[in-house]
């Protein structure tokens, strides 16, 4: 491998089942765009270490994944404004006057998959969102952006999903609430943005919320459907998806940012699905 050759990695802990050097070296060879990608395992507490490490060995970008969101927040030299929101960073670009740029792709990666990946349509739609945690507020903004009818997030502790509506109440009619809040309610999109599905739990909201029109997604993926995705489909819901190619988009938007060109997506998509 030559001295030279600009590279990139997401660092994470843990980090070894990452898809994001198989999307990444796709889009590479996509776009004939001659870097190298890896996944970096770094240990706690050492993530302004390993960054520096890194630059000095020709890194030019990084993702950031759990836990070091945060970490990337306070090294970044500057932000962008949704970074700023999501009060997270899970991009970094070494600008060339040595400065690091902090962003954010998430919200952009979800927004894109449900639009252009599957057609669904957020503007002037009622949208429930379940979680209150970072993944959810890394995405409020850009389905904001999109200028739904309504936007409810539902969390099991309400008052995280009370505080997080508070934040961005200033960019659209967004409600925060309880899950047993949610009563016969139906929602024409419903997102799970809970870290339920990991331990193969279902977050506790009632099956009112889908009628034959709903679209469910669930931000996480795997190799098979995830429980919030067999529950849906078993309770109504018309179409059912989960979050790979949310993944596949965030990349997209963040191969874009260091590199100033945009990967197409689908075959990617296809790629990443065959290899789970
Ligand atoms: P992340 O970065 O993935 O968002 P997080 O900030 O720890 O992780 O947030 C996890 C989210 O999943 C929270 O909204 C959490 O609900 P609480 O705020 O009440 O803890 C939600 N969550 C996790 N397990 C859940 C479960 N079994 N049922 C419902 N919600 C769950």
């Amino acid at each position: 491998m030559s001295e030279s050759i600009d590279r990139y990695a997401v660092f994470g802990n843990p980090i070894k089942h990452s898809k994001s050097p198989l999307i990444h070296t796709l889009f590479a060879e996509q776009t004939r765009q001659h870097l190298v990608y890896t996944a970096e395992l770094v240990e706690i507490g050492q993530f302004d270490s390993a960054v520096k490490q890194f630059i000095e060995n020709n890194g030019k970008g990084l993702n950031i994944t759990v836990p070091f969101k945060e970490d990337a927040w306070q090294l970044a030299d500057r932000h962008s404004t949704r970074a700023r929101r999501a009060g997270a960073v899970n991009t970094l670009k070494l600008e060339d006057d040595g400065s690091l740029y902090g962003d954010t792709t998430d919200g952009v990666g979800l927004v894109n998959d449900l639009i252009q990946n599957h057609h669904i349509q957020v503007e002037d739609k009622s949208i429930l969102i379940i979680g209150a945690g970072g993944a959810v507020r890394g995405v409020l903004q850009a389905i904001l952006e999109q200028r739904p009818a309504s936007l409810f997030i539902a969390n099991r502790t309400a008052e995280k999903a009370v505080q997080l509506s508070k934040d961005f109440s200033d960019l659209g009619n967004i409600t925060g609430c309880g899950l047993d809040e949610i009563k016969d309610q139906r929602f024409d999109v419903v997102i799970n943005g809970t870290s339920a599905s990991l331990q193969g739990d279902l977050p506790a909201i009632p099956t009112t919320v889908f009628d034959e029109h709903t679209c469910s997604y669930d931000m996480m993926y795997a190799d098979e459907a995830t429980v919030f995705m067999q529950w849906s489909k078993q309770n109504g819901a018309a179409q059912v998806y989960d979050g790979l190619g949310m993944l596949v988009e965030q990349a997209a938007e963040a191969f874009y940012i260091w590199r100033n060109i945009r990967p197409e997506t689908s075959t990617v998509i296809k790629q990443i699905r065959n290899s789970l």
